[in-house]
């Protein structure tokens, strides 16, 4: 029996990845969380792309060239009372995969949309995914100090596009150069805005009955008080009820207006979520439902990364912990590999520090030192415990390049470097039959991972390559393992490849040749690469 200390430990926990399409201000609203968590001191340490300060989240150089995020990271920050770990993500789509995969990791989400453009594609796929995985979402719309579109067809398009509601916890006075503030509707008063509050500074909302004309108009001017009424009306009378157990099921988003780079509507935005989103919820591991309270230490891996930082030429498994707590020196077991040992350097991202850690509950999301042995979608638990957590799908490549190394006095780092990379799901590789080592077959879902590849190899392996792009699109796995591939009749432009584990494939340039390999081997049965559920348009 877990102690009593570890479930409140648990109970204080928040994990949620902050996603949206890269520019709506991500990265903005992670640094002014984590000021007000006091986990960071100044503005602009998580990222200043025109300082020389990097982002807290953006650990790869590649990143602050581009100035996109690659990889996910995690910060934990205490806020009154609470734990909160912030998961980032990638916004680039063609990282979707990573982003899929944090997700997994997470109790909720907070979508963060640019109020001038709404719902763009990356946001659309991503919150489909929370949406049919009924993670609960929280909507940020962001930069209201700037020209936006219509709030209420914000709202209208978020519950179109996702078949949930919304709530509007706050409405918008205006925006651009005439942004008021917002009036807050659950205490029914406004906050205002003024241009001189970025930083740290916490706001006092200024109580505002919302029928006091003369304070409002001295306020807000009596246009846009008028204005502000007639919306009020119109929102209470039309909008869904708040319902805390429909955002908790992720059928309810509740949005919140504001400036991220002006620090405006992002504490009552903290306040608010803390006390409406849920700690880890229990978790089903194939038949068994696995309770974070009462059950021992479980934790599955949703990301692992090599050479985070030069200075430490390492690989790292990142663990979301989903049950009981966790301790440094106990001996844990890994279900994959069927052994029981301690798992070696666990560390937490503090802000901008790596720490080591004694300690970790559930929600909490730990790093160990990875010598080979984790995949992911590993789980490691108490031994005894008999848990094991749903694998995490890999997606369908969607392009192909051939990859040769130039210098073959580089055979090993070559090998290394792609196994490496793959093995972190970055990339996925194949080999063609009758090739060796030196010549591979990558496939990305998007080909911004070339670009990564490309830079790591080089940066981390010193191994150039020459890439050459190839037409196919379409991967299949072959059912039956017996069969021949090179017995079969393919049409000129399929090939055969394999993958680590010796698993046949075949890569098509078109739905036409997949049909023509089917009807002309008639015994062959292919298989989809992988589920990828929603991601599937
Ligand atoms: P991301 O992580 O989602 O990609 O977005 P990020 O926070 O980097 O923000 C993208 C740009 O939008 C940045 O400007 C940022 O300063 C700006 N921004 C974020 N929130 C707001 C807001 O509330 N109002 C306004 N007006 N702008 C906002 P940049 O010029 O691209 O970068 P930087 O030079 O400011 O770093």
């Amino acid at each position: 029996m877990i102690e009593e200390n570890t479930a409140g430990q648990i109970r204080r926990r928040r994990t949620f990845a902050i996603i949206s399409h890269p520019d709506a201000g991500k990265t903005t609203l992670t640094e002014k969380l984590l000021l007000y968590g006091g986990a960071i001191q100044s503005a602009g340490s998580v990222k200043g792309k025109n300082s020389d300060r990097h982002a807290a989240s953006d650990w790869m150089e590649i990143e602050q060239k581009r100035g996109i995020s690659v990889t996910s990271s995690v910060l934990q920050f205490e806020y009154e009372g609470y734990c909160v770990n912030i998961l980032d993500t990638p916004g680039h789509q063609d990282f979707s995969e990573d982003t899929y995969r944090t997700l997994m990791a997470v109790d909720s989400a907070v979508m963060v949309i640019d109020a001038a453009k709404g719902i763009e594609p990356q946001t659309r796929k991503l919150f489909k995914v929370c949406a049919m995985r009924g993670i609960p979402i929280f909507t940020f719309i962001n930069k209201m100090d700037r020209e936006a579109r219509d709030p209420f067809d914000l709202l209208d398009e978020l519950e179109k596009e996702f078949g949930i509601g919304t709530y509007p916890m706050n409405w918008p006075i205006s925006c651009g150069v005439r942004f008021k503030g917002v009036f807050d509707r659950q205490n029914r008063q406004i906050l205002t805005f003024d241009n001189f509050h970025g930083g740290r500074q916490k706001l006092q909302a200024i109580a505002c009955d919302i029928t006091d004309t003369e304070r409002m108009d001295s306020l807000i001017g009596e246009d846009l008080r008028q204005e502000l009424v007639e919306q009020i009306e119109l929102l209470d009378g039309a909008s869904y009820d708040f319902d805390l157990e429909q955002v908790r099921n992720g059928r309810l988003s509740p949005v919140f207006f504001g400036s991220a780079l002006n620090n405006f509507g992002v504490e009552p935005f903290l306040e608010n979520f803390l006390k409406m989103s849920l700690p880890p919820r229990p978790r089903q591991a194939g038949e068994r439902t696995v309770d974070p309270e009462k059950d021992g230490f479980s934790a599955f891996v949703f990301k692992i990364q090599a050479n985070m930082n030069k200075a430490h030429r390492d690989r790292i498994a990142f663990m979301r912990i989903c049950s009981g707590k966790f301790e440094r020196d106990k001996e844990y077991y890994h279900v994959q590999t069927g052994k029981t040992a301690k798992l070696s350097q666990p560390q937490q991202m503090m802000a901008q520090e790596r720490e080591g850690i004694q300690e970790a509950y559930a929600g909490d999301i730990i790093g160990v030192f990875d010598p080979g042995v984790f995949s992911i979608g590993d789980t490691v638990c108490e031994p005894g415990m008999h848990v094991q957590y749903e694998g995490i799908p890999t997606f369908a490549p969607e392009h192909f390049a051939i990859v040769e190394q130039i210098d073959s006095m580089k055979r090993k780092q070559f090998a290394k470097g792609m196994n490496q990379i793959a093995q972190e799901g970055a990339i996925q590789i194949f080999f063609e039959p009758d090739a060796g080592m030196e010549r591979v077959i990558v496939g990305v879902v998007g080909v911004l991972q070339y670009d990564v590849l490309q830079f790591r190899m080089q940066s981390e392996y010193g191994v150039e390559y020459r890439k050459s792009d190839l037409p196919h699109t379409i991967i299949r796995r072959i059912a039956d393992q017996d069969i021949r591939p090179g017995t079969l009749k393919l049409a000129s432009d399929t090939r055969w490849v394999v993958d680590v584990r010796g698993r046949n494939y075949l890569i098509f340039s078109g739905k036409w040749s997949v049909d023509w390999a089917l009807e002309n081997n008639k015994s062959l049965r292919l298989l989809e690469f992988t589920d990828r559920e929603a991601m599937d348009e």
